[in-house]
């Protein structure tokens, strides 16, 4: 490979995208390929900072358009400092969310629309898009059953079941209108998601 790649995974709360990110990741490594693994949103201690401030729970009043502004903020931070200058190095980013995940959470699921919220991510994307997304699709409600078995749930997961049906149904809507978005079978064993990923990153390398 002579050029960076940019790959997202997406997909629900509880979806498995970290694990298979985890993996992905060693895969690049094995191959001796540069990686850096990154997730949205976060990243950078500016896109860490604001991201406490998204999730935390103490912040009920937080108004969806603020909320919007700050995923898209942190994701600037995180574009500009880390993204763009890995990729100009050729390397591969593999980003644990992206874009996709503000159109769904804040434009359908908080029902912002999707061309405003589209509208704000552009000036924080500076063009940049990815080369792969993937979109790990399992039932809202398994999702959200695996993170409350893991650990306490943040102010997004503590929405309500309402809320990850309408983002459950967000990611579909969605996969349907970006042609880039492949979607992963999620209810599946942690090794064939894995080789189903890997399979379809070899055939975009192999045509690239
Ligand atoms: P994570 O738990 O996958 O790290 O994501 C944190 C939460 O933020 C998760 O509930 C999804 C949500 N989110 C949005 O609502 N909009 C966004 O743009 C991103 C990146 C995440």
């Amino acid at each position: 490979m002579n050029k960076g790649l940019l790959i997202a995974l997406e997909g629900p709360d509880g979806s498995g995208k970290s694990t298979q990110i985890e993996l992905l990741e060693k895969y690049f490594v094995d191959k001796g390929i540069e990686v850096i693994r990154t997730r949205e949103p976060g990243g950078t201690k500016i896109s860490e900072k604001i991201r406490a401030v998204i999730l935390d729970n103490d912040n009920q009043e937080m108004d969806n358009m603020c909320e919007a502004l700050l995923y898209a903020a942190a994701r600037a931070q995180l574009i500009k400092e880390v993204i763009k200058p890995a990729i100009a190095e050729g390397k591969v980013v593999l980003c644990d969310r992206f874009v996709y995940s503000s159109i769904v959470y804040q434009g359908i699921a908080r029902d912002l629309g999707i061309d405003t919220v589209k509208s704000i991510n552009d000036c924080a994307l500076g063009g940049l898009e990815a080369d792969l997304v993937f979109m790990i699709s399992i039932p809202y409600d398994k999702g959200i059953g695996r993170k409350k078995n893991q650990r306490e749930l943040d102010r997004l997961e503590n929405v309500g079941m309402d809320f990850h049906k309408k983002v459950f149904e967000g990611y579909s809507k969605i996969s349907s209108i970006y042609d880039k978005i492949e979607l992963i079978n999620g209810d599946d064993s942690i090794e064939n998601i894995h080789r189903n990923i890997v399979n379809r990153v070899e055939s975009y390398i192999e045509h690239k």
